[in-house]
């Protein structure tokens, strides 16, 4: 099915609505030319320096990481409710024992703007370029939260990117909103 060009508002609710409940597929290429999807459910979308920016948080601990310290680019999908099961294998199985997209049956296609691909399955699609970076400082953080999501430390890397293009298929709420 054809994906439309979209605003990076047009479908702000359906994206925040699904990345805290199971998460939306973050995809960045390797050096080797191998994507890697990773389950992400935590993200800001809004404006810095004049541009569209969606924030994203990764742990160093992640395979994710490693390939987006020297990618500089990456995707974000929303897959559809009947792939539910792909979203959490994502986010529960590390790049650097399995190849998701062959496992899950997920099919990596081009991007319009950015070297990473899509995922063709995904029924919305942000392409971000990363414009800058920076590290959670844990002595400025409140110690409720430090205490509940850091315990072993693995402080979360903050990438700031611009997305440079928005595009969705037509038939997106009926196929997010699944049981
Ligand atoms: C619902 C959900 C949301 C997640 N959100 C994040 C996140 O925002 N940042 C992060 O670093 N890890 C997050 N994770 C954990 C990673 O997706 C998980 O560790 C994954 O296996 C890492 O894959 P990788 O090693 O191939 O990069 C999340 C996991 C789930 C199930």
């Amino acid at each position: 099915m054809a994906k439309r060009e979209a605003h990076y508002t047009d479908y702000l609710p359906e994206i925040l609505e699904v990345a805290s409940r199971e998460g939306v597929l973050l995809v960045v290429e390797g050096a080797d030319g191998r994507p890697n999807a990773m389950t992400i459910g935590w993200c800001t979308v809004g404006v810095i320096w004049g541009k569209p920016i969606l924030t994203a948080l990764v742990r160093p601990s992640r395979h994710t990481y490693g390939l987006l310290e020297k990618a500089g680019d990456f995707t974000v999908n929303v897959m559809p409710a009947d792939m539910k099961e792909a979203v959490n294998f994502c986010g529960t199985k590390s790049g650097r024992g399995h190849d998701k997209f062959a496992e899950m049956k997920m099919t990596a296609a081009p991007s319009r703007a950015v070297a990473s691909p899509i995922i063709a399955e995904g029924v919305i699609h942000y392409e971000c370029r990363v414009l800058y970076k920076n590290d959670l400082p844990d002595d400025v953080l409140e110690g409720p939260i430090r205490d509940a999501f850091y315990p072993q430390g693995d402080y979360h890397r903050i990438y700031y990117a611009e997305i440079v293009a928005a595009y969705a298929d037509e038939d997106v709420r009926e196929r997010i909103s699944g049981p």
